[in-house]
């Protein structure tokens, strides 16, 4: 019986991982009244987490700001901006066996952020605009051995060669492909189809559904996979 039991434990150990996963978007502040953001919803971070934590795994989240209400029992962290999330992923991958970015995080943030309000004139105006850090390449140069790195790849155009080519510059095990910019799927959307490839060359293609039922594929298949 107690023999049994702890094979039961080994099992569990072996199949238990802490996980990480990024959701929403980001914003980026002008003024005190102003941002540059994005549609991201949170839906299919949010979806990942919730099943995540069904399965029996750890899960930590990191939010940008968004409209829902986060899974119960996984540890939520809220943030607004690029630099922010930054700093929390940094922190909190160190102890994650498995990274999911679903956050659409911005590329590029206000050079400057004006104290007072930007007043209206008859002209245009500039805004000069910097890039962000790009959280998951940092992720992909620290990475431990046995730790696991997933991105999404949003592409409008030229879906799997873009991915691809992310998948190999920011040193990722995955990456998983969505179309954006379609009104039936991608941000802000209920339903999502992706393309998952491993770094190994594996592919799997999962039509158009639900977030839900996607984040149950997309979960399954990043924590029994294996991808050396
Ligand atoms: O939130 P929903 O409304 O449900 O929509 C879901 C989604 C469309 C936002 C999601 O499925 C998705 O595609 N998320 C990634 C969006 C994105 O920023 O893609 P990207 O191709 O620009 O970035 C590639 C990867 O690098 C992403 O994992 C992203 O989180 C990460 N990244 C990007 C920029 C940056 N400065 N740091 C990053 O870590």
């Amino acid at each position: 019986m107690v023999i049994i039991l702890c094979n039961l434990c080994v099992l569990w150990l072996k199949y238990f991982m802490r996980v990480l996963i990024t959701a929403g978007p980001t914003r980026e502040k002008i003024d005190p009244v102003r941002y540059i953001s994005n549609y991201s919803s949170g839906k299919m971070g949010y979806a990942l987490a919730e099943t995540a934590m069904k399965k029996g795994h750890s899960v930590t989240l990191v939010s940008g700001p968004v409209s829902l209400v986060p899974p119960k029992s996984v540890r939520t962290i809220f943030v607004e901006s690029a630099a922010e999330m930054a700093r929390e992923v940094r922190r909190l991958a160190k102890s994650a066996d498995l990274v999911i970015m679903a956050a659409a995080v911005a590329d590029y943030t206000p050079a400057k952020f004006a104290n007072d309000k930007i007043k209206k004139t008859n002209t245009s105006i500039t805004l000069k605009l910097k890039r962000t850090e790009d959280i998951l390449a940092g992720l992909g140069k620290t990475k431990r051995k046995g730790q696991l790195l997933a991105g999404f790849a949003a592409e409008t155009s030229d879906l799997l060669k873009n991915a691809c080519l992310k998948l190999a510059r920011k040193n990722l095990d995955w990456i998983v492909a969505n179309e954006v910019g379609k009104k039936d799927r991608g941000f802000s959307a209920d339903k999502n189809a992706v393309t998952m490839i491993s770094r190994n060359g594996k592919k799997y293609s999962l039509p158009l559904q639900d977030k839900k039922s996607l984040a149950e594929k997309i979960i399954k298949i990043l924590t029994t996979e294996h991808t050396d």
